[in-house]
């Protein structure tokens, strides 16, 4: 899908699109299309009882007068409520009904909110920006379109009064946009094309975006002791990776110590020796969602040229059972020099994050560490699809993703780590073992193992993504899949609080 901005005209397309505010006048070009109807817009409004609630649509078909097949109506709510997010929300929303009616080529004019802080050129960018989130497809492996998708949406144009205005706007929020869609494809990639080296391969694309990417291999993870990695890595045909990715966008003079991400990338998770149950098993090709994220997020930054200097490490493994499978019961050494016993090889995720987050506060002295992970399946039990866990030490650093969190509307909540979890992981034979003792809080566990790998003095925070990776279903700037979450949350939390003015 094509996305460009024009000059208001009444283009001929499929869908032309005019926005109303709740029980307010009609914007100009509204007024323009009314007149040209005769009335109709006004008339169709009342019969529909269209108030301009935000979200209401209304579909006029063939409208008399005009050359365009459809108009659409959509609501924006109270014009003193409509900022940037409701835009970008809004954009999603019109996109989704453009999809269900297999609208080609489609128009909207961007006009003024009357009571909205937001200029024209503003509302037209997040509208566009929301528009190509929820037109994101992944469609690599077909083959063949189905007949209705045919009928897909080409081109969108957003008009307003000046474009120009409107395309410098769009132009950072599109390459958040990229980040997200990189993010996607990654997650969407089955497991037999997408393995470590594969993956470690798409982040070597980040050149592209002037990032240092460094891949280390598995001779160089020996050396440095990353037993913990290692051992789930034994059990694949695939070899496993550790990659450093490196953007420097702090302007001279700024503090030069990085922020650092860290992702889980399990290229699928077949649980080991401790293997999982079939059924559902496909999604663990998802299981390096963590990873993608922090791929994505790297992207999204340079793109942006955001004003930082940040570094991404993601530890890559296949967790397969087979001879050379690492054992329950087996007792690994990690960088760090703690040993583990491994009582459940499903628990991988913790062991690959424990060398990941060590090597990364050791070589950068990170401002602060935030980890992803598609950690357990506990988090889902308890927060469903909405929210991601949210785990922290660090009380300032909380109240800076949740902010972030509520602006994208990828939202967090907070978790317990208190030290009353932590003698859980306590273990007779080793420094700790690798699962909880009893049935109850495997995300807080989980975390806590973490923590065992995280200097205190370094603010950390452990997003268990697990619940919010994958949609099942459409919502308003994601559309089935991958969903790329994480990528505008802390996107947002640097451009809130870590860029250099
Ligand atoms: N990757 C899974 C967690 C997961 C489950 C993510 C379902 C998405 C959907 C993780 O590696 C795992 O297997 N965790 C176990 C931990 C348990 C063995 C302590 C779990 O949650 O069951
Ligand atoms: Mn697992
Ligand atoms: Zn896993």
């Amino acid at each position: 899908m094509d996305i460009t901005f024009a000059k208001l005209s009444h283009p001929s397309v499929g869908g032309l699109i005019t926005l109303a505010a709740e029980n307010a006048g009609l914007t100009v070009t509204a007024v323009q299309l009314d007149r040209k109807m005769r009335g109709a817009l006004k008339r169709a409004m009342e019969a529909e009882k269209f108030t301009g609630k935000n979200g209401q649509l209304l579909v006029i078909l063939a409208p008399a007068g005009l050359r365009a097949d459809r108009v659409i109506l959509v609501g924006v709510g109270k014009g003193k409520a409509f900022d940037s997010g409701t835009a970008e929300r809004l954009g999603g929303h019109v996109l989704g009904k453009l999809k269900s009616l297999g609208v080609r080529h489609a128009a909207l004019a961007a006009d003024p909110i009357f009571g909205s802080a937001l200029e024209a050129s503003d509302i037209a960018a997040h509208m566009a920006y929301g528009a190509s989130l929820r037109g994101y497809q992944f469609d690599r492996y077909k083959t063949k379109r189905p007949k209705a998708s045919t009928a897909r949406l080409r081109k969108l144009t957003i008009m307003t009064s000046n474009p120009s205005k409107a395309r410098s706007t769009y132009k950072p929020l599109a390459g958040i946009a990229n980040g997200v869609f990189l993010t996607r494809n990654l997650v969407s990639e089955p497991a037999n094309i997408l393995f470590p080296a594969e993956l470690a391969d798409r982040a070597k694309a980040l050149h592209d975006d002037k990032i240092k990417v460094e891949v280390l291999m598995p001779t160089k993870m020996r050396e440095l002791g990353m037993g913990a990695l290692l051992g789930v890595a034994q059990g694949s045909a695939h070899e496993p990776r550790m990659v450093v990715m490196q953007w420097q966008g702090a302007p001279s003079h700024a503090d030069q110590t990085p922020i650092a991400f860290v992702g889980k990338g399990v290229t699928f998770d077949t649980g080991g020796i401790s293997i999982k149950p079939s059924a559902g098993m496909e999604d663990m090709k998802w299981d390096m969602g963590g990873a993608g994220v922090v791929i994505g997020l790297m992207r999204a930054l340079a793109q942006r040229k955001a004003r930082t200097n940040a570094v991404g490490v993601v530890g890559l493994v296949e967790n397969m059972p087979s001879g050379t499978a690492q054992r329950p019961g087996d007792i690994v050494t990690s960088m760090s020099g703690q040993t583990i016993e491994v009582l459940n090889t499903d628990a991988e995720g913790r062991l690959v994050l424990a060398d990941a987050l060590w090597y990364t506060q050791d070589r950068f002295k990170p401002r602060f560490m935030v980890d992803l992970a598609t950690l357990t399946g506990a988090i889902i039990v308890s927060l469903g699809n909405k929210r991601a866990g949210l785990f922290c030490n660090d009380e300032g650093l909380t109240q800076q993703l949740m902010a972030a969190g509520e602006m994208v509307g990828e939202k967090l909540w907070p978790m317990p780590i208190d030290d009353t979890y932590d003698a859980d992981i306590d273990c007779d034979i080793a420094d700790m073992k690798n699962i909880g003792s009893g049935r109850g809080a495997g995300s807080v566990t989980a975390a806590k193992f973490l923590q065992r790998f995280v200097n205190n003095r370094t603010p950390w925070a452990h997003l268990d993504i697990a619940g919010v990776t994958w949609s099942k279903k459409e919502q308003m700037l994601v559309p089935k899949g991958g969903t790329g979450f994480g990528v505008r949350l802390l996107d947002r939390l640097v451009a809130e609080n870590y860029e250099t003015q």
